[in-house]
């Protein structure tokens, strides 16, 4: 019988040591490895293209992630960047109009080098499979739930939408993690992570992976990858196995008062609008809504600062998926690398306030939310 995917995460490369028998993995720091003799090769001979760590960690998220084949990369950004080199020159990557900032200034970049051509398209609309057959592109880069938004797409109708026309369908899973989304089971062809947030989960490694659902797509990322040298380093791997270890066990704490928040803030004056997804279609393509949510001040912009003053258990940084709860405001922070026309065309307004639920006790959580809520009241 197949383990369950918890097991798996806590089981990841455990007890595989070869030398001593060491429970846990030992960690290989060398940059290279000796042949066995002329003209023979071992199973690694330089650190770029393969390190134990590295190979122990793709191939935990790649049995998570139900896939072919992985790459652990050096940030997230490098393994959107690496699935990029798949795009044949000119040709057209379609994305969402709300992703994440990096993502969008990367692919933007890409196109004013004349590399490939990109268009962002809103993929929740109910023509956005119809949109993707029509124009045609080699890539359907899918974020759901999307950064800061948290709006969904439909990852199978989308990918049925790229194979009609022989296009690539990937999706960036960084919001839900393998623990509660696993696109390739969808239909999408590769999934990737930023295991910088929910992956690693302790907000001490900046990471990535890419996983694919076929073995020839595994093979020509795997070739790219030591091409462009975009490969994690093997402290950082032997960390986020660590750190993927207690996935399940955060994610359904974070989750659990993540909900609860929501719950507080639907409904509650000061709020114009949360964007959590746990609607239709979560429930179609999630196990779970997870530890992400964003919410809509109401309130004008200027007098945002005094919300943002003192945020109490919640650290006021960037980034996300960690045990510490962070909120952030995407139009200074996490966005600020869009125009105020791009980010008003992708729905995020400057009183959004973005917050990744953590693992606090939910009594302190909410005594720092109210008293950012109150700080708000007070300045109105
Ligand atoms: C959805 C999403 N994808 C990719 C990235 C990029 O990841 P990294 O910061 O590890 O390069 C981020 C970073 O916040 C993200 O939120």
């Amino acid at each position: 019988m197949p383990l369950n995917q918890q097991t798996e995460c806590v089981n990841a490369a455990i007890g595989q040591d070869q030398a001593y028998g060491a429970v846990t993995p030992p960690l290989y720091l060398s940059s290279n490895y000796k042949f066995p003799a002329y003209g023979e090769m071992g199973k690694y001979d330089y650190g770029r293209g393969g390190n134990p760590n590295r190979d122990a960690l793709a191939e935990a998220i790649t049995k998570l992630e139900t896939g072919c084949g992985g790459v652990i990369t050096s940030s997230g950004m490098a393994a959107i960047d690496l699935v990029l080199n798949l795009v044949p020159y000119g040709g057209l990557v379609l994305a969402p109009h709300d992703c994440y900032g990096g993502t969008y200034r990367l692919l933007l970049s890409r196109q004013e080098q004349g590399r490939f051509r990109v268009e962002f398209i809103n993929q929740t609309s109910n023509n956005a499979s119809s949109t993707i057959r029509a124009k045609n592109p080699d890539l359907v880069f899918i974020e759901t739930p999307s950064n800061p938004l948290m709006r969904l797409s439909d990852i199978s109708a989308l990918s049925s939408a790229a194979h009609d026309i022989g296009a690539l369908a990937v999706c960036d899973n960084t919001f839900l993690s393998p623990a509660r989304q696993t696109p390739l089971t969808l239909g999408a062809d590769i999934v990737l992570h930023s295991t910088t947030k929910f992956i690693n989960g302790h907000s001490d490694v900046v990471g990535g992976a890419v996983v694919a659902a076929r073995e020839d797509i595994a093979e020509k990322l795997a070739w790219w990858a030591n091409c462009t040298g975009v490969t994690g380093a093997p402290f950082d791997s032997f960390l986020t196995i660590r750190g993927l270890r207690t996935l399940h066990a955060r994610m359904d704490v974070q989750e659990k008062s993540a909900r609860q928040i929501v719950k507080y803030l639907r409904g509650h004056p000061s709020v114009k609008s949360v964007h959590y997804p746990d609607g239709q279609l979560a429930k179609k393509q999630q196990s779970g809504p997870g530890a992400m949510l964003s919410f809509e001040l109401n309130a004008q912009s200027d007098t945002l600062k005094y919300f943002f003053a003192n945020t109490g258990i919640f650290q006021f940084a960037e980034s996300l998926g960690g045990t510490e709860s962070l909120i952030c405001h995407p139009a200074t922070m996490t966005h600020r690398a869009m125009t105020p026309e791009q980010r008003n065309t992708a729905g995020i307004s400057d009183t959004l306030v973005r917050m990744s639920v953590g693992m606090e006790h939910k009594d302190d959580l909410f005594a720092s939310l109210t008293t950012m809520i109150l700080n708000l009241q007070k300045a109105d």
